[in-house]
């Protein structure tokens, strides 16, 4: 049986990833702060406890990671730095201790957002933390060997989480549509690109 993690598996994406993991036969080690295997992706420590313990791996699917919303002429320091901590360096400090386990032919798959490309006001934070997330997979793919990959999702605004925000969840995709990406850049031979669920979509979501 193939082995998987999925970081933030107890949120909007990540447990419909997980789901879908399981439904095609992956055991999944279910990752969040407070889940079945616990983890900080804000802590080095606490993540290479995990990794240490996780053993051989097929898969590492992150998706969690914080960053600001709000006007850049607003934000506190503090906040601005969240973005860079969590969702950026979080997912940055996963592939180095993940990639001591991740067998050959096996995959990262991090999580950004199409706010990288198609920014809404208010959203520099999370615009500037995807964006580089990109650069980053683009550029640790060139040096990976045995046939491992590193792909990063760039997932849309997903029904569940624009319905809890009070907004029309109409043209968004639900997570587990969402979920069907991660599972194709599983599947596929992929390495150092960038995933949508819908590029055509994307964009006209955001004209
Ligand atoms: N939802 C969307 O519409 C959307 C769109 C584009 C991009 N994204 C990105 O997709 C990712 C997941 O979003 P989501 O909406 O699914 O999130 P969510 O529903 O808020 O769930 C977040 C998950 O991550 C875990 N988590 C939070 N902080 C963590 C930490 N420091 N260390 C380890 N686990 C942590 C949470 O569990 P615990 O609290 O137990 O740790 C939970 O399992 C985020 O990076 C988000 O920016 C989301």
């Amino acid at each position: 049986m193939k082995k998987s993690v999925v970081i933030g598996a107890t949120g909007t994406i990540g447990s419909a990833v997980a789901r879908l993991l399981k439904k095609k036969g992956y055991q999944v080690l279910a990752v969040s702060r407070k889940g079945d295997y616990p983890m900080d992706m804000e802590n080095p420590t606490s993540i290479n406890q995990f990794f240490s313990g996780a053993g051989d791996l097929d898969a590492v699917i992150c998706a969690a990671g914080n960053a600001s919303f709000g006007a850049f002429s607003q934000l506190t320091n503090e906040q601005i730095d969240l973005g860079i901590k969590s969702k950026l360096l979080g997912q940055v400090r996963v592939c180095r201790s993940a990639l001591k386990s991740l067998k050959p032919n096996g995959i990262i798959m991090l999580t950004g957002g199409i706010l990288a490309q198609d920014p809404w006001p208010e959203t520099t934070n999370i615009a500037m933390v995807n964006a580089a997330i990109e650069g980053f997979v683009r550029a640790l793919a060139l040096e990976m060997t045995e046939g491992r990959r590193i792909v990063v999702v760039h997932p849309p605004l997903v029904k569940e989480t624009a319905l809890a925000m009070g907004m029309d969840g109409s043209l968004s995709p639900t997570a587990s549509e969402v979920a069907q990406i991660y599972l194709k850049g599983i599947n596929s031979y992929e390495s150092g690109i960038a995933m949508y669920v819908n590029p055509d979509k994307e964009h006209q979501l955001n004209q």
